[in-house]
């Protein structure tokens, strides 16, 4: 393969988006655009060259995360429908959608780094700034607001050590309003919890323990407090 793409410009793995002229391409630094309101994604400039697919010989990923990506197209009859579970599996490896993750996931799928990008500022458990590898959602919604959430969640927070790799925050319905007030803890889904056991679940999650042994959901013998055993 060669490592020229279009228009001349080679590729490099430690400049993974060089290529990329819309948002998250270092090289767009230099160019002065407007500033745009936060949440919103900077428009394309189109001076720029259009964006390229990186060259796979030029980008090197892990085995096991390139893996995962191709299990995934393999699902699909349009690879790009692969983009959600690539750029998961891509964030656990590196702990969030950087550059290099998005050059990565971009080599495997064949597609533009702005095209991934478009996906991860658009999907908000995709993160495209480092926030912490571990997450910890406390579910704020209706029933579980009811049900002390709110304290559940600011007390989350107050759990948290500087240089914790946590990233503690309030989410909308997590579908398991029984469990209120509840919390998804790396995917674990624990409660009902009571926000004197926040120190606990933060204390677990920085030293690798599962939170609440046998209060998350598909854990043996689960059940919640007003069911009755069987
Ligand atoms: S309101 Fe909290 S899970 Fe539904």
């Amino acid at each position: 393969m060669t490592p020229e793409h279009g228009n001349g410009r080679t590729l490099r793995a430690r400049d993974p988006v060089a290529a990329d002229h819309l948002a998250g391409a270092p090289e767009q630094a230099a160019t002065p655009v407007p500033s745009v309101p936060a949440g919103w994604d900077r428009s394309a400039d189109l001076t720029k060259p259009p964006a390229t697919i990186p060259d796979p010989a030029q980008v090197e990923v892990p085995e096991d995360l390139r893996r995962e990506i191709e299990e995934h197209m393999a699902k699909y009859p349009d690879r790009r429908s692969a983009a959600l579970p690539a750029l998961a599996a891509a964030q656990r490896v590196h702990g969030w959608c950087s550059p290099e993750a998005i050059a990565q996931v971009a080599a495997v799928m064949r597609v533009t780094p702005a095209y991934l990008s478009s996906v991860v500022t658009f999907y908000d458990m995709l993160n495209s700034e480092p926030v912490g590898r571990h997450y910890v959602y406390v579910c704020t919604s209706v029933s579980c607001h009811l049900r002390n959430a709110q304290a559940l969640a600011d007390a989350m927070k107050a759990a948290l050590e500087p240089g914790d790799d946590i990233n503690v925050r309030e989410f909308e319905c997590l579908g398991a309003c029984d469990m209120a007030p509840m919390c998804d803890v790396d995917g674990r889904y624990i409660g009902p919890v009571d926000p004197s056991e926040a120190p606990d679940v933060i204390a677990a999650v920085r030293e690798g323990r599962t939170p609440l042994p046998g209060r998350g959901l598909g854990d043996d013998g689960f059940h919640l407090p007003w069911e009755q055993e069987s």
